[in-house]
């Protein structure tokens, strides 16, 4: 199969030097391609700004911001059998990006945010039969509710739902895999490159 994977966080920038991002470490995503590959599967990376090297035999295409994601994730997805987003990606973003420095004034400052595009969202509406849509979910309440209603909103056939409230960018992780035909599978605590292939193998890829 050609796997498209996307990782890691994405930059929004405020000024040329300052972004708005999260503290996404890639980890999950790289772990996924990574077991991916030793399957035998073709896996594309699409992958935000980290500081963990690509495994070998990935085609890794590097993005900035969540406009950028956009465009490579669903180019990528045209010709291939399955996506899985585990990218943290930034819902909103500075609606201008200023050409030079911000200076301080006195008092506080408010930054004007807009929406980015639900990337997910864009491939569940154009996902044709056969093609294979996986998404994560990061909740820090009500994960099984939220989860579940990203599954259906986004015409997903997977989401790992993700319990986040004692931190993102961990070595290990827990979660509970929801498929579109009420599939529940929990996952216990364990470390994210034994995750991966868990995930792979419940999936069946
Ligand atoms: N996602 C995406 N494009 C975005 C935001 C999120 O493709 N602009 C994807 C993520 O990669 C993940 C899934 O959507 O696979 C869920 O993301 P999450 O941030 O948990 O949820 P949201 O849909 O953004 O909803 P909310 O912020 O309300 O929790």
């Amino acid at each position: 199969m050609k796997i498209v994977i996307s990782a890691g966080p994405t930059r929004e920038f405020i000024d040329p030097i300052r972004f708005i991002s999260n503290s996404s470490s890639g980890q999950m995503g790289y772990a996924v391609a990574a077991e991916a590959l030793r399957r035998g599967h073709e896996v594309v990376l699409v992958s935000g700004p980290v500081a963990i090297k690509a495994p070998e035999g990935a085609v890794l295409i590097p993005v900035v911001s969540a406009a950028d994601m956009a465009e490579a994730v669903k180019r990528e997805f045209a010709a291939a059998d399955c996506c899985i987003m585990s990218a943290a990606v930034a819902d909103y973003r500075p609606a201008k990006i200023l050409d030079h420095k911000m200076k301080k004034s006195p008092g506080n400052m408010v930054i004007e945010l807009e929406r980015t595009e639900d990337i997910l969202k864009a491939l569940g509406e154009v996902k044709r039969p056969g093609q294979l849509l996986v998404g994560f979910a990061a909740e820090s309440e009500n994960l099984l509710e939220n989860a579940a209603g990203k599954l259906a909103r986004k015409n997903l056939d997977w989401i790992v739902a993700n319990n986040i409230s004692d931190g993102f960018a961990k070595t290990t992780n827990a979660c509970i895999l929801l498929g579109r035909n009420g599939e529940k599978i929990p996952f216990s605590t364990r470390p994210k490159t034994e995750l991966a292939a868990a995930l792979l193998d419940a999936i069946g890829i």
